[in-house]
């Protein structure tokens, strides 16, 4: 090939240089801004990890109530929005909904398109933290039926999420601090993962300094796969359709013939236990407490069990990634499976910006643009249609 590189799937290919998060795949090890995922798991909130990914270091508490206060500020969407929410079918998959919300966004902000201007690129992160959580909550009041609930800037990040998901007009509804804190802990695990497939695309689409809308709703399009942020939807498919732990040899015996993937297993990067997935797993034990175990759980459990001791597994260094027991929580707490990605993409959005952020003001940085290796013809004779 020259002096190009095949390299498809860019497993050995470094995109940037990043100083936002560390990966120690083999050791199973994540960090973000030098900080272990386990301390900042259990000291952190959400928007102080935002805090912290998009600005380098944590906050003084000065800084994090400005922060918060900044982020307030956009919660709520353009009344426009809202019409163009209410005009999808009943049954459209919120993901749906959620990238071309938020691509539509856009046309609400013409001056985030100028992507130069460090103020300018400031106030559309604050902006897309603020209103995504709201168009995430509408997507399923929308699939319910139910009026919109605004967003109460009194409450934390995540308790105005689950007040926006869960309030009926006219009742008290106070989420339980349990589950507050559980959904907390969730987002700030899948807050960034380096290079992954949506935030490569959100660099791509930006590095041609599109608007971070439109490069919002690109990464989205890609986490919504099955194989990336889809995975915790498909797991809990998949739970329930084992069922029970006596279908799980049967199941995995599917997997190993390359029937079937097992959903939630394997990553590009960690070659041992993906370590959100330790955390996600203690923090269903707290769950389960307030809501009562979920029955699949079990199913989970052996399933692991199961692969953690069989040689196609052991042999590939196949352990249970982030989306494996997500799902189990989400669905305790009350959410719909489809709204499982959503979830992903609602922490993720920090991530990316905070990706994008960095990219946009590297000087190494140029249009994302891949070589290849052409196999095709070449200097062909043209033949008339009617010759042909
Ligand atoms: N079940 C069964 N076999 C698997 C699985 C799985 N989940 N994952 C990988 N393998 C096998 C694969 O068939 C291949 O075997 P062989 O060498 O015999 O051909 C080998 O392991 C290597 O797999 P690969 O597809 O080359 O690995 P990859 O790095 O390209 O893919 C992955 C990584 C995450 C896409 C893949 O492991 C997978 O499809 N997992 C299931 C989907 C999933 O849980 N995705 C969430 C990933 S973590 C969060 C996120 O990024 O969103």
């Amino acid at each position: 090939f020259g002096l190009m590189t095949y390299d498809p799937g860019y497993t050995n290919t470094a995109s940037c240089k990043s100083s936002i998060t560390y990966i120690d795949g083999e050791k199973g090890v994540l960090e973000y801004r030098g900080f272990p995922i386990e301390t900042l798991a259990e000291n952190s909130s959400f928007t102080e990890v935002a805090y912290l990914l998009l600005n380098g270091q944590l906050p003084t508490s000065d800084e994090l109530s400005v922060w918060r206060d900044d982020i307030n500020h956009h919660t709520v969407v353009h009344e426009n929005i809202k019409r163009q929410m209410e005009s999808f079918r009943y049954d459209a998959h919120p993901m749906g909904m959620m990238i071309s919300t938020v691509a539509a966004l856009s046309t609400f902000y013409p001056e985030a398109k100028n992507v130069q201007d460090p103020e300018n690129r400031k106030l559309q992160i604050q902006r897309l933290i603020a209103k995504v959580p709201t168009i995430a909550a509408f997507t399923f009041r929308h699939s319910q039926g139910h009026p919109y609930i605004y967003p109460n800037n009194k409450l934390s990040y995540s308790k105005n999420f689950l007040n926006m998901m869960f309030r009926m007009i006219g009742n008290d509804y106070e989420p339980n601090e349990a589950l507050v804190k559980a959904l907390d802990i969730l987002f700030i695990l899948h807050a960034d993962h380096e290079q992954n497939c949506s935030t490569s695309v959100m660099r791509a689409i930006g590095s041609s300094e599109a608007d971070p809308y439109s490069a919002w709703a690109g990464a989205a399009a890609a986490l919504y796969g099955p194989l990336h942020g889809g995975a915790n939807e498909a797991v809990l498919r998949m739970l329930t359709e084992i069922g029970h732990v006596k279908n799980v040899p049967e199941y995995v015996s599917r997997c190993k013939n390359g029937e079937l993937r097992l959903m939630g297993f394997g990553h590009r990067v960690y070659k041992n236990y993906d370590p959100r997935a330790r955390i996600i797993k203690k923090c269903a034990d707290d769950v389960f407490e307030v809501t009562g175990r979920n029955p699949l759980l079990d199913v989970a459990l052996e399933l692991e069990k199961i692969a953690l001791e069989d040689e196609y597994f052991v042999k590939r260094k196949l352990y249970p990634n982030v989306d494996f027991y997500s799902g189990l929580i989400y669905q305790a707490i009350g959410l719909p499976v489809s709204l499982f990605p959503v979830m992903f993409a609602i922490p993720r959005t920090v991530g990316w910006l905070a990706q994008w952020a960095e990219m946009m003001t590297d000087k190494d940085q140029r249009i994302q643009r891949p070589r290849q290796v052409y196999l095709g013809e070449r200097n062909l004779d043209f033949v008339p249609i009617s010759d042909r």
